[in-house]
């Protein structure tokens, strides 16, 4: 571990700072509808989703996540440098190796810190967050930067109209800071549940089915998933694992003031609300706007909540999260960051300043998938960075690697 200043005093973890990016392309339900049998009226009935991102070909789960990563670093008013944990969770790394938080190491301009990539899909940033909180209370880290990033819609079959809807891309991240301060992470609870294995995974690639033409030509390196299977499991773990962690904070559900829940489905969100007796503006949505972006939805639903005003000093937050494993999280926390910061964190960091260092000799093809190339080929629908708040600070401008 590196030399941090962090003491056997100084034990809790507070969130300091966030960030999140959002490529600008916008991929429909009606884009949707030209590919798979299926239609707006479904989608958003089903699920809730009108539309998500799609990440430009330049652009990769490292260096989206360095973008929003460098502005939770800018919220929270410390320089790259102050980072000693980099936790990145993702089920679509830029490689099977190396981990794609060393390669968001390099594009923060980062010199410190120990690096990591944590897989437990859409939960992953929830455990990523629960194993910086550890580290910092064990005196091991000062400053941890936690990022949820995905790039989802390069490992989709755009035949299979049950999860071709359903995913998008983006990045969010925090900065979690040690401190001897009441407030922040309070009571944290992780589940995983094997016998679910199945029910989401993506088969080939990995030991057990290595690329080959074979794996290719049925289509095995794209997302499998049994919704009715997923969707029960999420409906159960997402409110059991939440009260857990409430309870383990000493809380009750009433006493949470907004649950920042992963947003794969507004009906699982909906049934979550019920069966913890809670009213449906206690749970933020947003996935009307991005659709499931796995590992990367807790982060960019928690640092738009905090942007538009839904969280202040003193509140109590309980994020969660479920995801293939069958894995699930909760962790609830005690606010106490001035919720302003994070729009001037956003604005001071523009993702055409960050770059992530190519191979000398990468020769690669183009990443987009066929199926949507026409849609990449029109103007981004979103300006970028689509979070810009008129009038703010300087931006950092990094180092363009060549
Ligand atoms: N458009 C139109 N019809 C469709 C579509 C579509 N996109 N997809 C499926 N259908 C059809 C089915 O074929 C089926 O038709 P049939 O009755 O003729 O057989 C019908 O719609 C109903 O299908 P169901 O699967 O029963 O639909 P359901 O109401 O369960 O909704 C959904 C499906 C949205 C996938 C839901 O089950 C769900 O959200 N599950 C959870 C998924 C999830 O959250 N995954 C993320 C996991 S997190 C991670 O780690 C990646």
């Amino acid at each position: 571990m590196n030399d941090s200043s962090a003491t056997a005093t100084t034990r809790r973890a507070h969130v300091t700072g966030w960030g999140r990016y959002a490529p600008s392309q916008v991929l429909t339900n009606a884009d949707l509808e030209k590919m798979v049998d299926t239609s707006d009226e479904w989608i958003l009935s089903r699920t809730g989703i009108r539309e998500r991102r799609v990440a430009a070909a330049h652009e990769t789960t490292a260096s989206m996540g360095a973008v929003a990563g460098l502005r939770a670093i800018r919220t929270a008013g410390i320089e790259p440098d102050d980072i000693d944990l980099i936790l990145l969770a993702t089920l679509t790394p830029d490689y099977w190796m190396p981990s794609t938080a060393a390669l968001v190491k390099e594009a923060i301009g980062n010199t410190k810190a120990t690096a990591f990539d944590v897989m437990a899909a859409c939960s992953g940033f929830v455990y990523g967050f629960a194993t910086a909180q550890a580290y910092i209370q064990a005196g091991l880290a000062k400053h941890v930067l936690v990022i949820g990033a995905e790039l989802l819609t390069r490992f989709l079959d755009y035949t299979d109209r049950s999860t071709c809807i359903l995913f998008g891309d983006g990045a969010g991240a925090v900065v979690l800071s040690a401190s001897d301060e009441p407030g922040g992470a309070l009571g944290i609870e992780l589940t995983t549940e094997p016998q679910g294995a199945y029910m989401i995974w993506l088969p080939a690639g990995g030991s057990k089915a290595p690329p080959s033409a074979g794996t290719i030509a049925r289509g095995e390196h794209f997302v499998r998933m049994e919704g009715k299977e997923t969707y029960r499991f999420a409906t159960k773990t997402m409110a059991t694992t939440a009260l857990e962690s409430i309870r383990r904070s000493g809380l009750q559900p009433s006493d949470i003031d907004l649950f920042v829940p992963h947003q794969a489905n507004v009906r699982i969100i909906e049934a979550v609300a019920k069966g913890l007796d809670l009213p449906m503006d206690k749970m933020f949505v947003n996935l009307d706007k991005y659709g499931n972006t796995s590992a990367a939805s807790v982060p960019i639903a928690l640092a738009e909540a905090v942007n538009e005003g839904r969280v202040k000093v003193g509140d109590n937050v309980t994020i969660v999260a479920f995801g293939a494993g069958f894995t699930s999280g909760a962790v609830t926390i005690e606010w106490t960051a001035d919720p302003a910061r994070g729009i001037a964190g956003d604005a001071a960091v523009r993702p055409e300043d960050v770059s992530v260092r190519l191979p000398v000799d990468w020769n690669s093809v183009d990443p987009i998938p066929e199926a949507l190339a026409e849609v990449m080929r029109r103007p981004g629908s979103i300006d970028v960075p689509d979070d810009v708040a008129p009038g703010e600070p300087e931006r950092v401008r990094r180092e363009v690697h060549a």
